[in-house]
């Protein structure tokens, strides 16, 4: 396959190129600085000169905190540029594939979140992933829009590489215990993405690894016991205690309704993806 991967820095943009290119796919990525979604002139342009078997956008305002007050920018990206992406790739007739987030839903169900279960973003950032989502399935019918969460891989800033790198420094940290999540390996999540623009089935998926998902502390915990770190530098803590400006769900853990009906396996254990990434990192 020919395929476009937008925001070509970022943490599954590059697990994405590498997975698409491991399978012998022309990839053609490109960074915000060689495609800023947001400019839909440019978009437009870009496409009048490429033709793509599929779209992957990786790109994406991320800073969940820093939304709250570059609320322009935040939606530019996310809402905007996701947009613009699904109204090219609709004039080239190409598959579409977008990423959004667990935190389009508000916390308020402690079990896991399917496509039956209405979003309620509770800051910036989800809502205008959110937008994102309605203005490409408006845009463009073939979208499909990819939710995950708590995603972790190699070169990227995340909860997983700070945590390692203060626990591995014999820093103690501060581990909630009150938010919870599905922990995703970018690799893992690269794999689907690409399946998914081939199987080519327009609709909203939950991509995240498999199991009970765990809270913030377990996740670190896991984390200590893979790596042997001491378990007394996590110090108990509560969301709340960290007064961090962006609201988040309490609890965001997701489940796919889709994606093994539609012949794709289950994707692998959280645990298991975790040990094997810090084996190697
Ligand atoms: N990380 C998570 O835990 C998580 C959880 C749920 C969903 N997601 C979603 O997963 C996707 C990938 O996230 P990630 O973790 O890989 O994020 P990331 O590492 O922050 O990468 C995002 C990339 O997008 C680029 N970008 C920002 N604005 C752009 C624009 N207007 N045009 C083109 N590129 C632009 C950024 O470039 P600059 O750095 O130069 O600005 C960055 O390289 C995003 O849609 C995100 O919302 C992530």
């Amino acid at each position: 396959m020919k395929i476009l991967i937008t925001g070509a820095n970022g943490m599954v943009a590059r697990a994405t190129i590498e997975h698409c290119r491991n399978l012998g796919d022309q990839v053609v990525s490109k960074t915000r600085q060689e495609l800023d979604i947001a400019d839909q002139t440019t978009v437009f342009e870009f496409f009048e000169n490429e033709k793509f078997d599929a779209v992957i956008n990786c790109a994406a305002y991320t800073n969940v905190d820093g939304a709250e007050t570059e609320i322009e920018k935040c939606y530019a990206a996310n809402a905007a540029g996701a947009e613009n992406l699904a109204l090219a790739s609709k004039k080239i007739n190409c598959a579409f594939v977008t990423i959004s987030t667990d935190y389009v839903f508000d916390g308020a169900n402690s079990g896991f979140y399917t496509q039956r279960d209405t979003p309620n973003p509770q800051g910036v950032y989800g809502k205008s992933k959110l937008a994102g989502e309605i203005k490409v399935r408006d845009a463009y019918a073939r979208s499909i829009i990819v939710r995950s969460g708590w995603i972790y891989g190699a070169g990227g800033t995340n909860f997983l590489s700070i945590m390692h790198k203060l626990l591995a420094d014999g820093k103690k940290i501060k581990a909630i215990e009150d938010s919870y999540g599905t922990p995703t390996f970018a690799g893992d999540l690269a794999v689907r993405l690409r399946e998914l623009a081939e199987l080519d089935l327009p609709s909203i998926y939950h991509v995240t690894n498999s199991g009970d998902g765990t809270s913030y502390a377990g996740f670190a915990r896991e984390l200590c016991r893979i790596k042997n770190f001491d378990t007394e530098l996590l110090e108990s803590s509560s969301a709340h205690d960290l007064k961090r400006p962006a609201p988040r769900p309490s609890s965001s853990k997701l489940a796919c309704l889709f994606s093994e009906k539609f012949g794709l396996l289950a994707m692998p254990e959280w645990k298991k993806s975790l040990a094997d990434f810090l084996e190697q990192n």
